[in-house]
């Protein structure tokens, strides 16, 4: 199994390298100027790793304490069902699953995914966590046959990752707006135009 070793404690100075099919990483210290003592002692290193059934009730769990409701645990749990998840990342630490992503179908004229839930236990969050889990989701979306993926949410924080509001801007969509991003992962966009929505599950979504 691969699995991504990074740093839970810099966003900016993450540096790896491969080992036996493995992309490790390394800490370099924390990225801000916060005292040393906010940080917690973190000695195990932290991997992130495609989920397993095993990892399902954890999985739930994190997602229901990063959102402080159940709802979003639950839409992760449908998409599984359904069949429409493509991309689904844990972060773990020291054997404790801590963070989660997913990326799943969305039902449009191309091949697009939708990136969510993210979700990081409210324990550690603002520790790198929730970035590395979207660039390694990122990545694996490009090993696919994928064109792009659209998300959700607030341009401060995807935006770092290169989804921008104005080429989704075009698209029919129920979540059209300035918060309804795309990032391409071709050189274009396979269309600008035409109806784009979220799996099904989503609608079940308060
Ligand atoms: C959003 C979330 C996944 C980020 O995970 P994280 O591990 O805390 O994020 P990171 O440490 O990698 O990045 C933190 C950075 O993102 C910013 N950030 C975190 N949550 C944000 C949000 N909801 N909106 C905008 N920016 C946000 C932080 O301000 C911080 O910025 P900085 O690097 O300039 O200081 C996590 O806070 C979470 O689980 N939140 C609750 C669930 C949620 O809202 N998920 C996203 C919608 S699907």
């Amino acid at each position: 199994m691969q699995a991504v070793y990074f740093s839970a404690w810099s966003l900016t100075g993450i540096r790896g390298g491969h080992t036996d099919g493995q992309i490790t990483l390394v800490r370099c210290g924390p990225a801000r100027s916060l005292p040393l003592e906010s940080f917690p002692a973190y000695n195990a290193p932290m991997i992130i790793r495609k989920e397993e059934p095993s990892d399902r009730a954890a999985v739930h769990a994190v997602v229901r304490a990063a959102f402080g409701r159940t709802s979003e645990a639950m839409l992760v749990d449908r998409l599984r069902a359904d069949g429409d998840s493509v991309v689904s990342l844990v972060a773990v630490d020291d054997a404790s699953v801590v963070g989660h992503v997913m990326l799943s179908k969305m039902k449009a004229s191309f091949q697009a995914l939708g990136l969510a839930p993210v979700s990081v236990h409210p324990d550690r969050q603002k520790y790198g966590v929730g970035t590395s889990l979207v660039l390694e989701a990122l990545t694996q979306a490009r090993q696919g046959r994928f064109e792009a993926v659209f998300v959700l949410g607030d341009p401060l924080f995807y935006g770092r990752f290169g989804f921008r509001s104005e080429p989704a801007s075009g698209f029919t969509s129920p979540y059209a707006g300035p918060h309804f991003m795309v990032l391409p992962l071709k050189s274009a966009l396979a269309a600008t135009t035409g109806t784009i929505d979220y799996a099904s599950a989503f609608a079940a979504l308060e």
